[in-house]
């Protein structure tokens, strides 16, 4: 180093060298207000977040970064009493920045004295974590829709349950009723009891299907792999479209949340060939390899312009949830008249470990 080079150790050179800090720091509004509360300074940080340049805003009173509720309420000056009294204070709230836009922004007010204890400003420091506050609320959403379809799982087990036990049992037994009532040897025989039965039959299946429906039996006692063969059978009964299944890999013993995500996955996918597509086939293909799981269904339908979506439809939207809950990766393709085809790729440890839907 030779003697002329500038160094920090000068007390003059420290002062210029902070002053340029400040000056120069971008994520966080450094500066001044006078003991009024009147902006004194002004930095990058503060020009960037507030949206002022210094000759506009340097002289006029600190209130104007506050919300207008906030200044009715008489809160800047509250912050600068506050920040007299205790020294320093700091405060999480909503800013408004020059163009009327707001930001939540983090604030600490340091009180500022001279050598003989008298008050003569304020330095402030604010950051704008406006980011940080919408990462927050987007995990919060998070972890409420995943809690919102655990309690919809849950209840649908209940109600399914119900029906096919409670329902089930008692339309069973009245059914037993009635044919001992067309039995001839008990009384006259009663030739219009059989269409009773039938429609108790009638009655029986529709139960049967609205249970199943609800949460098929087979999820819990066969696993994912047969509750899809299960699916796939009642699409291609109700909706009379051809579609195959082709599962490449052994079955693996899946979670059960695991299982009712892509079980509710796949049969989401399939309401929607049914209401939108008007395919003439469908086509699903299911793969595991040691690490991971993959599935694809497609259509040969009337496709659809993907990227705008309609606020009120929540299908695609839950997929998506869904496999972020697993840990994997959905991809939709899809263009008008092109037919429509959702690849899904899912880590198999996500998809082993246990816990209910
Ligand atoms: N298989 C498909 N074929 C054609 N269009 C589809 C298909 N699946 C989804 N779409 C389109 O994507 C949109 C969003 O689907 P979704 O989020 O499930 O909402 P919803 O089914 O309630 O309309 C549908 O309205 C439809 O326009
Ligand atoms: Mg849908």
């Amino acid at each position: 180093m030779t003697p002329d080079e500038p160094t920090l150790s000068s007390p003059l050179q420290t002062d210029a060298h902070f002053r340029l800090l400040v000056e120069t720091v971008e994520d966080y509004a450094i500066f001044l207000l006078d003991a009024r509360g009147h902006v004194a300074t002004w930095n990058n940080g503060a020009q960037r977040i507030k949206g002022y340049d210094a000759c506009e805003i340097v002289g006029r009173h600190f209130s104007v970064f506050y919300p207008r509720e906030d200044v009715e309420t008489g809160k800047p000056q509250h912050e600068l009493d506050a920040a007299a009294r205790a020294g320093r204070i700091e405060d999480e709230g909503w800013r408004v920045r020059k163009d009327g836009t707001r930001f939540w922004a983090n604030v600490v007010v340091t009180a500022l004295h001279d050598a003989n204890g008298k008050l003569i400003g304020f330095a402030k420091v604010t950051r704008d974590l406006t980011d940080r506050l919408r990462l927050a609320e987007l995990q919060h959403a998070r972890d409420l829709s995943a809690h919102v379809q655990a309690a919809l799982e849950n209840e649908r087990a209940s109600i399914a349950r119900e029906l096919h036990d409670d329902l089930g049992q008692q339309l069973a037994a009245l059914k037993m009723q009635i044919a001992t009532l067309g039995n001839a040897a008990a009384r006259p025989p009663r030739a219009d009891i059989q269409p009773i039965e039938a429609q108790i039959d009638t009655i029986i299946a529709s139960v049967r299907r609205i249970a199943a429906g609800l949460r098929p039996p087979v999820l819990d006692d066969l696993g994912l792999f047969a509750a899809i063969e299960w699916l796939v059978n009642d699409f291609r009964r109700r909706y009379g479209i051809e579609i195959a299944l082709v599962i490449e890999g052994e079955e693996i013993e899946f979670g059960a949340a695991a299982s009712t995500s892509v079980f509710r996955l796949v049969q989401e996918a399939l309401t929607n060939v049914a209401r939108h597509a008007e395919a003439s086939e469908v086509r699903i293909v299911i793969g595991c390899t040691a690490a991971h799981c993959t599935l694809r269904i497609e259509d040969n339908g009337r496709g659809a312009t993907l990227g705008k979506r309609d606020p009120s439809a929540f299908g695609l939207l839950g997929m998506g949830e869904r496999v972020r809950q697993l840990g994997g990766v959905i991809v939709f393709h899809s263009r008008p008249g092109e037919g429509f085809r959702i690849d899904v790729t899912l880590p198999l440890s996500a998809m082993m470990s246990d816990g209910r839907a």
